[in-house]
């Protein structure tokens, strides 16, 4: 199938191209490089020898996006693209939801234009907000407790989604709800390229032990977890990678909602000690204040997707932080200057 990929050039639009190529699929791919570089596509024409067609536009450029959908025969559509840091979406609220509503809105449009009726969206586990029952069904409750707009476009555009299947029922329309996606492809030559501070755990600790950062803050040590750090179910970005191509292949009219997690809690500690073993020395860190808005422990069910969509995560903690020590330390700027 040709499938338009929104975002394409991010974290994990790149890993699921390969997994689509690998699939026998055609990903396109449209981003307007906001929070990433084309070096990335580039990996990954090298990785996978395909030449992926590239289109640098905003998703809200109407006319640009018209002429994607007119320049090839789309089947469907996996939406990656938007705006994702937690912190900058509490100083910058009207960019998110301008950003975040504006391109799906546009997305839509344009997919009812040209009769392609099949989508993958990029939720996210913060929907949950502050759920209490581990572990996670997609059956939880949604939309109370979140403590931000970040997550807020997220609950929206999943209610969104579900009136405009009510508009539309023939639409395949499928919510993927990522716990926390950590690694990198084990090439070494994609992965996570934050801008900035990292506003995640592994990236931050993977800069600390490439010497970037001096150590890593833990925040609170006195939750009621394994060792007092919080817990949360890290999924490798392969097999998230993997999920998308797994629900393309089960997609149905209406709209179906899926975790994408591997089931297991870590702690901070757990997974710094994890990178650790990869990296073969210790990586210094402070205990700190609680974050706030963060909750002691958040992992999924994934019995859902294994059941539906034959799809299950595979690949271990040690191995997600064996991959991200492997491509910080072949690409200790990320993307920019390097030669990997
Ligand atoms: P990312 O920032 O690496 O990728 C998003 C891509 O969208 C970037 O390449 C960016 O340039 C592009 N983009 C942003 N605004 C755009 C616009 N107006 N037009 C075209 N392109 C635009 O993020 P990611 O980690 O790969 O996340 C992908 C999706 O998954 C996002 O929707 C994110 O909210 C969601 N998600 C991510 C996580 C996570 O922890 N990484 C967790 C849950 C959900
Ligand atoms: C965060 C976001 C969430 C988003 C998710 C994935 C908040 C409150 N929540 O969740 O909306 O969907 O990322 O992108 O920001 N930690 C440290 N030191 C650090 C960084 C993190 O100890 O420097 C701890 C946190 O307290 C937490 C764990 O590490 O226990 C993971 O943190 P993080 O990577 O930010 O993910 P989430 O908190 O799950």
């Amino acid at each position: 199938m040709n499938i338009l990929v929104t975002g394409g050039a991010g974290y994990i639009g790149s890993h699921t191209l390969i997994e689509l190529i690998e699939a026998g699929h055609h990903p396109i791919v449209v981003d307007n490089l906001a929070n990433s570089s084309e070096e990335s596509l580039r990996r990954v024409g090298t990785i996978t020898g395909v030449a992926v067609p590239f289109y640098e536009i905003d998703l809200r450029d109407k006319d640009g996006l018209e002429n994607v959908f007119q320049d090839n025969a789309i089947n469907a559509v996996i939406h990656f693209a938007g705006l994702k840091a937690v912190g900058e979406s509490v100083a910058q609220p009207l960019d998110y939801y301008q950003t975040n509503l504006g391109t799906t809105f546009s997305l839509l449009e344009a997919m009812e234009r040209h009769n392609v009726t099949s989508l993958i969206f990029s939720s996210s586990a913060t929907v949950y907000g502050d759920a209490k029952t581990m572990p996670i069904t997609e059956d939880s409750q949604t939309g109370i407790g979140i403590t931000n707009p970040y997550g807020q476009t997220k609950f929206m555009i999943e209610q969104i989604l579900r009136d405009y299947s009510v508009a539309h029922p023939d639409w395949n329309i499928t919510l993927l709800r990522y716990f926390n996606p950590v690694g990198a492809h084990p090439s070494g030559k994609i992965g996570e390229d934050p801008s900035g501070t990292p506003n995640n755990l592994l990236p931050y600790v993977t800069q600390v032990a490439i010497g970037r950062r001096e150590f890593v803050s833990v925040y609170g040590d006195d939750y009621d977890t394994v060792d007092g750090t919080g817990v949360r179910d890290y999924i490798h970005v392969v097999d998230l990678a993997k999920g998308h191509v797994a629900a393309l292949s089960n997609a149905q009219p209406g709209v179906a909602v899926y975790n994408l997690g591997t089931g297991k809690g870590t702690s901070v500690l757990e997974l710094i000690h994890s990178l650790e073993k990869a990296v073969g020395k210790a990586i210094p860190y402070k205990v700190v204040e609680r974050r706030n808005g963060d909750v002691a422990t958040n992992y999924a069910s994934p019995e859902k997707a294994a059941r539906e969509l034959a799809w299950k995560a595979e690949k271990t903690i040690d191995e997600a932080t064996a991959d991200s020590w492997r491509w910080q330390s072949m690409n200790p700027e990320g993307f920019n200057n390097s030669t990997s």
